[in-house]
């Protein structure tokens, strides 16, 4: 570039480009030669790279989904199928020592512990959500899992028990129970006193008729004081935890026509390690008995 324009810097006896700002010059230096040297290794490099890794995209996609392959063979796609043979394995560790131990050992051992509440977490998410909310807090008709009110029982065997057979389910080990509709049985006055009686439990003291017929008709399966009773899984009505409603109308019309919950059962669906996640799970829950 020699230019008119083009002057030596009286400083450094340099070319200047003829640029100048606020009386600031550019002065024509060559590029450092050290800039140079890695221009060229990074060139190198790259030429390098695009023969060893997979890199140009091919209209005719020789590599994996349509790139160079590269010499080396290496693509993400397997380095992901790796890591996740890796994860597997270390799961089918764990699993595996999972299903050689008790429940009492998986709760003495924190690391299998943690490994079935967090399987039991995702299946419950999955399976049970729907019914028993994502929590387990339930809704109406559908059994709140975290409080230490229980219907069958809430150790981790009996647990494990009502998830395999379900209730009222299909299942030939079923739980099964039925309270009676006493509507053609008894009269309405009748029914409406037991419905005073029974919520007496929870509620004012109660001395009148519904007593003798709650003895009667009821006790058998919600036991004298309305603790329920497991056998029959029939609920406890003296803890204010209602499955289906607690105004009188309520009581009365569960006494006449009573709703029933199903339960499935998950033995046929689900793998017994699963199902035994689950039962670690929900007896994890808060509610979980010994
Ligand atoms: C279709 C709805 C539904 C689904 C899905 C469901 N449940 Fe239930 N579950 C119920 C009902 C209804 C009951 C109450 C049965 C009864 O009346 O005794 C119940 C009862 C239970 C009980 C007994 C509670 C007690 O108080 O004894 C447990 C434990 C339980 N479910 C766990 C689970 C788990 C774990 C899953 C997922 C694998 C699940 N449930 C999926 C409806 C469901
Ligand atoms: C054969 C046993 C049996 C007898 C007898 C029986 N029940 Fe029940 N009762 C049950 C069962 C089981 C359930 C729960 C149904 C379910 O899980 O869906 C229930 C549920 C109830 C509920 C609903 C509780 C709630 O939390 O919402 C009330 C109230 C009730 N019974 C009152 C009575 C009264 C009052 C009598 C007598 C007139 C009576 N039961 C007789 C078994 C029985």
């Amino acid at each position: 570039m020699s230019d008119k324009n083009m002057e030596k810097d009286a400083i450094t006896g340099v070319e200047t480009t003829g640029h100048e700002w606020d009386g600031i010059k550019e002065l024509n230096n060559p590029a450092p030669r050290w800039w140079l040297i890695v221009l060229l290794i990074s060139i190198i490099w790259a030429v390098g790279y695009w023969v060893v890794y997979p890199a140009w995209p091919t209209l005719s996609g020789d590599g994996e989904r349509g790139g160079t392959k590269g010499s080396y063979g290496w693509t993400q796609y397997q380095q992901l199928k790796e890591s996740q043979a890796e994860i597997v394995a270390r799961k089918a560790a764990y699993l595996d020592r999972f299903n050689n131990a008790d429940f009492d050992q998986i709760k003495a051992d924190p690391e299998l512990y943690a490994f079935a509440v967090a399987g039991g977490t995702s299946a419950f998410k999955d399976n049970c959500a729907t019914c028993h909310g994502t929590g387990g807090s339930g809704s109406a008709g559908y059994p709140n899992l975290l409080d230490d009110d229980w219907l069958w029982g809430g150790d981790v065997d009996t647990i494990h028990e009502t998830i395999r057979v379900g209730v009222r389910f299909t299942h030939d080990e079923s739980r099964i129970s039925e309270m009676p509709a006493f509507g053609g049985m008894l009269s309405e006055d009748e029914i409406g006193h037991i419905a005073d009686y029974v919520l007496s439990f929870t509620g004012e003291a109660y001395d009148g008729p519904g007593k003798a017929l709650y003895e009667d008709q009821c006790a058998a399966c919600h036991a004298d004081n309305g603790t329920g009773g497991r056998d029959f899984g029939a609920p406890n009505l003296a803890d204010a935890i209602w499955f289906y409603g607690n105004s009188k109308g309520d009581i009365m019309s569960q006494i006449r026509r009573p709703k029933h919950g199903v339960m499935p059962a998950w033995e046929h669906r689900l793998d017994e390690s699963t199902i035994r996640q689950l039962a670690i799970y929900v007896h994890s829950l808060g509610g979980g008995e010994n």
